[in-house]
């Protein structure tokens, strides 16, 4: 199923935020509540939002109103009838939500998959009143779903895995970086973050400490902006007291919420922050509040809920820690995590420490995360970047996993074809650029060498290998990542395929192939264009000049690959005729002077091509030139020497002040260059 016509069943603050996302990217949105004026008020809230988002000059006032024509509000659960999607996020009581998809169930094509919201029932609770359990999942959406990215896709007993998949590639097709959960208390994230914040209040209660030194304490331990009683005061304290609440009833004692919770909700105040923390109460809190964390999260991947990926991303993408629980358990070691998991469990008559900390523990390795999933299927190997909350940046974790996963899968027998692709909304968002940056502060740019010729000879590898390796391009590819998909023989892009080269913005150029194997693919002129202006180009533009092989629906594309694979991909990668400007951009950056460019002093009469050429003055002049020479003198060599001429400049580029300027500056600031 590909989901276009998405129904959304209540108009309050989540339902209105997941139909604001959902209409932002493109799908069509029936917002639905218990009458037109609940429905209305709904849309006001995204008005609010989005007039917000105008103001703060995020997006112009046109793509506002293109948003607002996408969703529909309306009183009529008749509405839903046609939708592919409809989510349901109604306040929390599951006779109402029991009803509500039992009509729904009546109204909707026997095609449609219903979803809900909830975070306090299981998709099996809510999934036994329609006659379509297996059409039924969950996505939990975390506030602001407009702004946070995190979702849980939960599958309950019954759903089906085509849902679950329909489910999840709707997640993605929405901008959101989902994790699978199994159908049980809490979920992933709120399984652990519950008791994190009830152990607070129990610390409070127990007078371990006070309010202002627990929120210190946790603010460092964490690195988090707001610690466990401002975040309560933010989202709500009854929220908390009815999470710990539903969480204690299935989970038993250590689940159940302090009286001293219920006890500030009766009085209806926000909890006081104020007064001056005590530094040697910290340790404690500290101990207690990790010990939550490595507890709760090792019990529930024991039980299947999760990956321990998959427990990170979430801690990492929907509650902005810095690190997840089993990265914290890495840095803290894995032994001292297990001990202060047995003390906290310790206290509690039902609380059991899991064997995977205790094995952990004793084998006295951190926990090692898989960054690269390979599944083999009917002769087709699938290698999937996983590290979705990074845009899948590639570090040396992920290069040395992806070597292992493609090294396996092309020397296997059984396999004729390896499709490299990423998890959530993008392919490869390229190297990850806070590695350069620890580097470069710690003078270890041997590290950035060693790191770029492993990538170099594995990108080599696949280049070469005697599979069919295709690049299923179904999000962004940035530097390493469109250097990645051009070792494929096929690039296979849906329509939010992207590519681009943005290393001259950030003060140094591409260094993995970017240069040799795009000027082989499409040409000198157009590299230029694209290295040196560090334009995208989406899958239409990426079509027409060769760099894509063919755009395929997302919903067809494991058919073509299939396809693909049983009879060889179509011939030739013969460019469609060029589009005017594109045509244009070509014949400027045939001739163009690459000093003129970077002084800005070209002129063209042709609105398109003097935009793109202008871009190039902003970049960092020394990458430029060396891109641009390696980009002119490789063309004719040999591949392997041209990938020679990239690593000889890598040193010197990384000594730039302009590369420190641009790497450190990424998501804070534009880089001012000054070509040393
Ligand atoms: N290295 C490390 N982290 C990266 C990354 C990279 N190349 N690209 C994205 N990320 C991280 C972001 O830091 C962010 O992490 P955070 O949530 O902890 O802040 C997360 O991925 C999501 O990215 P975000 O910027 O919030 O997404 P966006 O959709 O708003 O923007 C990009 C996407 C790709 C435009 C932007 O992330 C970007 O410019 N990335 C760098 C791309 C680049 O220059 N690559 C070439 C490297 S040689």
């Amino acid at each position: 199923m590909s989901a276009r016509k998405i129904g959304i069943v209540g108009a309050g603050n989540m339902g209105s935020g997941i139909a604001q996302k959902t209409a932002t990217e493109g799908f069509e949105v029936v917002m639905i509540d218990v009458d037109a004026p609940a429905a209305e008020r709904g849309l006001d809230r995204i008005r609010t939002l989005l007039a917000e988002g105008v103001e703060r000059r995020i997006f112009p006032r046109s793509v506002a109103d293109d948003i607002l024509g996408r969703v529909r509000a309306t009183g009529r659960p008749e509405d839903a009838a046609d939708c592919d999607l409809v989510i349901e996020a109604v306040f929390e009581d599951l006779a109402v939500k029991r009803e509500l998809f039992a009509k729904l169930d009546d109204i909707c094509g026997p095609a449609t998959i219903f979803a809900t919201n909830t975070s306090s029932f299981t998709v099996d609770d809510i999934a036994s009143a329609t006659e379509r359990p297996d059409r039924v999942c969950g996505l939990h959406y975390f506030y602001h779903p407009a702004k946070n990215r995190l979702v849980e896709v939960v599958a309950g007993s019954k759903t089906s895995e085509e849902t679950r998949r329909a489910a999840w590639t709707f997640a993605e097709a929405t901008g959101k970086t989902p994790i699978h959960s199994a159908d049980s208390p809490g979920f992933v994230v709120n399984r652990y973050f519950v008791p994190w914040i009830n152990e607070a209040v129990r610390i409070l209660d127990e007078g371990l400490a006070d309010i202002p030194s627990i929120e210190a304490a946790a603010k460092k331990a964490f690195r988090i902006g707001m610690g466990p009683f401002e975040l309560m005061n933010v989202t709500g304290i009854p929220i908390g007291l009815h999470a710990a609440t539903t969480l204690g009833e299935r989970l038993g004692p250590f689940y159940r919420p302090s009286p001293r919770l219920a006890a500030q909700v009766e009085t209806g105040e926000l909890w006081p922050l104020d007064g001056d923390a005590d530094e040697s109460k910290y340790e404690g809190v500290r101990r207690r509040l990790l010990g939550v964390a490595f507890l709760v999260a090792s019990t529930m991947v024991e039980e299947t809920v999760c990956t321990i990926e998959d427990c990170d991303i979430g801690a990492r993408v929907g509650l902005r820690w810095s690190l997840g629980p089993f990265e914290l358990a890495n840095r803290v070691g894995v032994t001292e995590a297990a001990r202060m998991a047995v003390e906290l469990a310790s206290r509690w008559d039902d609380i059991v420490v899991p064997t995977l900390s205790r094995r952990q523990a004793d084998s006295d390795k951190p926990f090692e995360f898989q960054l690269v999933r390979l599944s083999v299927e009917d002769g087709i190997a699938e290698i999937t970047l996983n590290r979705p909350d990074a845009l899948n940046a590639l570090n040396e974790t992920l290069v040395s996993q992806l070597e292992q996963a493609f090294d396996e899968a092309d020397g296997r027998s059984d396999v004729g074809t390896i499709v490299l692709r990423g998890a959530g909304k993008a392919f490869v968002a390229g190297a990850d650029i806070k590695f350069f940056v620890r580097n470069l502060d710690a003078g270890t740019v041997d590290r950035i060498r060693e790191f770029t010729e492993r990538a170099q000879s594995l990108y080599r590898r696949i280049d070469e290998s005697d599979k069919l390796v295709i690049c299923r391009l179904d999000g962004l590819a940035l530097g390493g990542g469109s250097e990645l998909a051009l070792c494929a023989d096929v690039i296979l892009a849906t329509d939010r395929g992207m590519l681009g080269f943005p290393e001259t913005g950030i003060g140094i150029y591409p260094g993995l192939g970017g240069t040799q194997r795009t000027s082989r693919r499409i040409g000198i002129p157009l590299t230029r264009w694209l290295v040196l202006t560090g334009s995208t180009v989406d899958a239409k533009a990426a079509r027409a000049i060769g760099l894509v092989d063919e755009i395929v629906p997302v919903e067809e594309m494991g058919a073509r690959i299939r396809e693909i694979h049983r009879s060889g991909p179509a011939n030739g990668r013969a460019a469609t005729s060029l589009p005017e400007d594109l045509d244009e951009i070509s014949r400027f950056f045939q001739e163009a002077d690459t000093e003129a460019l970077i002084e800005g002093t070209t002129k063209s009469s042709h609105p398109r091509v003097a935009k793109e050429a202008g871009k190039v003055r902003h970049k960092a002049p020394i990458a430029t030139r060396i891109a641009d020479q390696l980009i002119r003198d490789g063309a004719d060599k040999e591949l392997e020497e041209g990938l020679a001429m990239e690593l000889s400049h890598l040193e010197e580029i990384f000594g730039t002040q302009d590369a420190y300027e641009g790497l450190s500056s990424l998501g804070r600031k534009r880089p001012a260059f000054h070509g040393r």
